[in-house]
């Protein structure tokens, strides 16, 4: 018999196959932060058949859009969403790496304008590569690769 990590949830949505020790990341980028009222049930590091060991967020209560579950696949590409209905699986994806991510990455340039006073949204384009995902920011043109240090923290 499969181990639950944590319980089931009754309505909600669970993201599932993070990469082991991300689920933070993918809280930041769900904006759910200190100071969040959603109830949330994560485990980190949990042995997995598929990946050795993965993560596991689920956030009771509330339907993530799909848009912004789609920005996980920048630091967890092999994430599953499941949508849950009174304890039931309704729907189950995978997530697909946008093209663009708007308000999600800051840009290391000093000199970009998105680091300047300017109200500007922060904006990259994003596609994969051979050893991972990279991100060109719209205004400068900087790339970069390790997303995680990247991903804003507000
Ligand atoms: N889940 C949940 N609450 C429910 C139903 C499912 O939290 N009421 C969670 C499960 O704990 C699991 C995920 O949703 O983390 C997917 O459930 P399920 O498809 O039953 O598991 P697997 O077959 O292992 O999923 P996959 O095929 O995606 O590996
Ligand atoms: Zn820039």
């Amino acid at each position: 018999m499969k181990e639950l990590a944590v319980s089931k949830i009754k309505e909600g949505t669970v993201i599932d196959h993070i990469n082991a020790g991300k689920a933070l990341l993918v809280l930041k980028i769900l904006r759910i932060i200190s100071g969040s009222r959603e109830r949330v049930l994560m485990a980190m590091n949990v042995p997995s058949r598929k990946m050795g060991t993965k993560d596991i967020v689920k956030v009771e209560g509330k339907f993530i859009s799909e848009e912004e579950l789609n920005r996980i696949a920048l630091i967890a590409p092999r994430a599953t969403i499941n949508l849950i209905k009174d304890y039931e699986i309704y729907k189950k994806f995978k997530v697909v790496l946008p093209e663009t991510v708007e308000g999600v990455l800051t840009c290391p340039n000093r000199y970009c304008i998105t680091n300047s006073q300017e109200p500007i949204l922060r904006k990259f384009h994003v596609t994969m590569m051979d050893d991972g995902v990279v991100a060109r920011c719209h205004y400068c043109g900087r790339k970069i690769k390790e997303l995680d240090k990247y991903v804003i923290s507000t």
